[in-house]
């Protein structure tokens, strides 16, 4: 079959998101191993927090249409989320909450039947592992089922070059494991 499309989103805008420099090493990982990379910036989708008099009066904004097309047009997500009081952060939470509604006469999911990879980076010791289950069940409420395991990113100020290169070879090892399973799955349809 032809590769694999994966959709990677960081969940946080920051210039210096250090989720972003995690979500660009899994975005070449995934590219090495053959799949077809799109790897996106929160920033170029901006929408107002979600409200349910907005929508019923402007509908879906334009910003959120397009990133339900960029979802729908890839077979897996891979999320570098942050964590947030150990939660998935507000900027993920109100895009794809603003992508699982109808647009319009357009009902359908299209999370539904995506397959989704789940990674972390954090200043902190614990790499965001209480964001991770979080995440998983959250994407699955979507109907993304994720794929065993994370790449989770402790110390994360430290980790990366000045090229933006991971040193964690314990990271990179779990970021290519995420990619074997999307791949496996996809060269067994
Ligand atoms: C409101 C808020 C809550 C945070 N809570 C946590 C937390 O629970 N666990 C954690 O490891 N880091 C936490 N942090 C620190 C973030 O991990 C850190 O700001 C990180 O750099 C955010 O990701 P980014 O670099 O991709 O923007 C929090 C940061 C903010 C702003």
């Amino acid at each position: 079959m032809s590769a694999p499309k994966i959709l990677i989103i960081p969940g946080s805008a920051r210039k210096d998101s250090l989720n972003k420099k995690l979500a660009a090493v899994a975005a070449e990982r995934a590219r090495d191993a053959g799949a077809e990379v799109t790897l996106i910036d929160l920033n170029d989708y901006p929408a107002p927090i979600y409200h349910g008099d907005d929508e019923a009066e402007t509908g879906m904004p334009d910003t959120m249409r397009q990133l339900k097309a960029q979802i729908r047009a890839h077979d897996a997500l891979m999320i570098a989320t942050p964590e947030y009081n150990g939660h998935v952060p507000p900027l993920l939470v109100n895009a794809f909450d603003w992508v699982s509604r109808a647009d319009g006469d357009d009902k359908s999911n299209a999370f539904a039947g995506k397959l989704g990879a789940i990674l972390s980076a954090s200043p902190g010791r614990l790499g965001g592992a209480r964001v991770i289950p979080r995440m998983r069940a959250f994407l699955a409420d979507l109907g993304v089922m994720s794929v065993p395991g994370f790449a989770s990113l402790p110390g994360a100020m430290q980790a990366f070059d000045e090229n933006g290169a991971l040193t964690s070879e314990h990271t990179i090892g779990q970021i290519d494991k995420l990619v074997a399973h999307l791949m496996s799955w996809f060269s067994q349809r």
